[in-house]
């Protein structure tokens, strides 16, 4: 029996969908009885090219001719935005049909909403390409793991941002030069804010966090830093003592209380974390039951994104054919109060003084007076009267750093505090 899809995007994850549809159609009728046949394609653009063979009629600029076609019972979304995908997604489900969707941004905002009028029309909104590209994680969190108090996640979860501070350490490249090199190479967008200032991985964070610690979770509760700051001077120190530098997203559930948070931090060279390079994911996740995980692989790319796509059009498939589609899930979601990180961490502090004697032993004594004790030192000089220090402290809380950077910013031949950053443990 032949099931309609309907596509909303022929773009590079649109397109991926149709290719692997087209490949696997045999197959997802031997596994659910259902033989997939994509009706209709909703683009902007009747005329560009694409990079798949379609019928003549599949495609059509007009979003309704999909959404009232009585014959198609999935809408697959892969236009990407805000609007009008939500719109688009909400009229597809008052009219009873399924959702598939790729929209990190949409679910990390309308998450709730739309599960709500999912689960009010009785149908389904499966999101698993939203997060971590072919990586299955949704799936994991939602079900496989259930049997878990889930107390931690860590990873890296932006493929741009990793290619461009996998750029600046095998290069030295400085920022600029690697993001215009990701942006050639089509790794990163014309404008990149998102990825780069942190807001993507946070958005991610807030779709995984929710699932795994069964709370409501906002963009706002995200502690968010990006890598625009980071130079090629702290990936070259940071090389020095055998770190690398990455932007981690980590969320945390200590009995009731949520830290959720995006930065760049240093990861030892020894550390799964620190080979995970260009644009790879991995997910670190701790249960109390299950232990440590990581899930790794290809977070974005046209193939990757639809592998996960049509695994939950296949999940969808099953579920229809058993008559349990859309049955009502268990949505009770905690109440957790959402707290500032303040785990202790070890911190790289890099700084620049008057090269002149006395100011390195002062300096220690400072670190001393705050009961900061200093794990590494390495100390350059930089031009004539300026020398470089960099300290890698011993473990501090978060909360304690400011007071740190503060004593050394009123030291007298203290000329400026250029980065602060968190050195994250080999294992907690
Ligand atoms: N790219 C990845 O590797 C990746 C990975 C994971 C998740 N995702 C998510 O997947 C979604 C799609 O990403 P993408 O990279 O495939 O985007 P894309 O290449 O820009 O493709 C977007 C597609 O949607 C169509 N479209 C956009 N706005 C439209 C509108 N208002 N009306 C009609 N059609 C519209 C475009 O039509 P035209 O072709 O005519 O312009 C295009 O075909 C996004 O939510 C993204 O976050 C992407």
């Amino acid at each position: 029996m032949n099931v309609a899809l309907g596509l909303l995007g022929c773009g590079t994850v649109g397109e991926g969908v149709v290719a692997l549809t087209v490949r696997r159609a045999d197959k997802i009728k031997d596994l659910t009885g259902f033989y997939p046949v994509i009706e209709q394609i909703l683009v902007r653009d009747l005329h560009k090219t694409r990079n798949v063979s379609l019928k003549p009629g599949q495609l059509t600029a007009n979003a309704s001719e999909i959404l009232e076609n009585p014959n198609i019972s999935i809408i697959v979304e892969t236009m990407g935005g805000i609007e009008p995908a939500r719109s688009y997604i909400l009229e597809a489900l008052r009219r009873k049909k399924h959702v598939v969707t790729a929209n990190k941004d949409l679910i990390a905002l309308h998450g709730p909403e739309i599960l709500q009028v999912a689960e009010e029309s009785g149908v389904e909104v499966l999101f698993e390409a939203a997060v971590g590209g072919a990586i299955p994680l949704v799936g994991p969190l939602k079900e496989n793991l259930t049997a878990n108090e889930v107390t931690d996640l860590k990873g890296i979860i932006n493929g741009t941002t990793n290619f461009i501070l996998t750029k600046m350490t095998e290069s030295g490249a400085d920022f600029d030069e690697a993001l215009a090199e990701a942006q050639a190479l089509g790794f990163a967008e014309a404008d990149p804010t998102s990825d780069v200032d942190g807001l993507d991985a946070a958005r991610k964070l807030v779709i995984l966090a929710s699932i795994a610690f069964h709370t409501k979770v906002e963009l706002g509760d995200v502690q968010v830093e990006g890598i625009r700051r980071v130079t090629a001077r702290d990936v070259q120190y940071a090389k020095e003592i055998g770190c690398v530098l990455k932007l981690i997203a980590t969320g945390s559930d200590r009995a009731g209380k949520l830290s959720l948070r995006v930065r760049p931090a240093l990861i030892p060279g020894n550390h799964p974390l620190a080979h995970v390079s260009g644009s790879y994911n991995a997910l670190f996740v701790r249960g109390d039951a299950a232990g440590d995980l990581m899930f790794f692989g290809r977070g974005a790319g046209s193939m990757p994104t639809a592998s996960a796509v049509l695994g939950d059009v296949i999940a969808l498939l099953r579920n229809i054919g058993l008559g349990v589609a859309g049955s009502p899930a268990s949505r009770i979601l905690l109440e957790k109060q959402v707290v500032p990180d303040d785990l202790p961490y070890r911190h790289y502090v890099r700084f620049s003084v008057d090269d002149m004697p006395g100011v390195f032993a002062r300096i220690a004594n400072m670190f001393g007076d705050a009961q900061v004790s200093m794990e590494t030192v390495l100390q350059k000089r930089v031009s004539h009267g300026e020398a470089e220090i960099v300290i890698v402290t011993h473990e501090i809380p978060s909360n304690r750093i400011d007071g740190l950077r503060d004593a050394l910013l009123r030291m007298t031949n203290v000329r400026a505090i250029h980065c602060v950053m968190p050195v994250e443990p080999l294992s907690d």
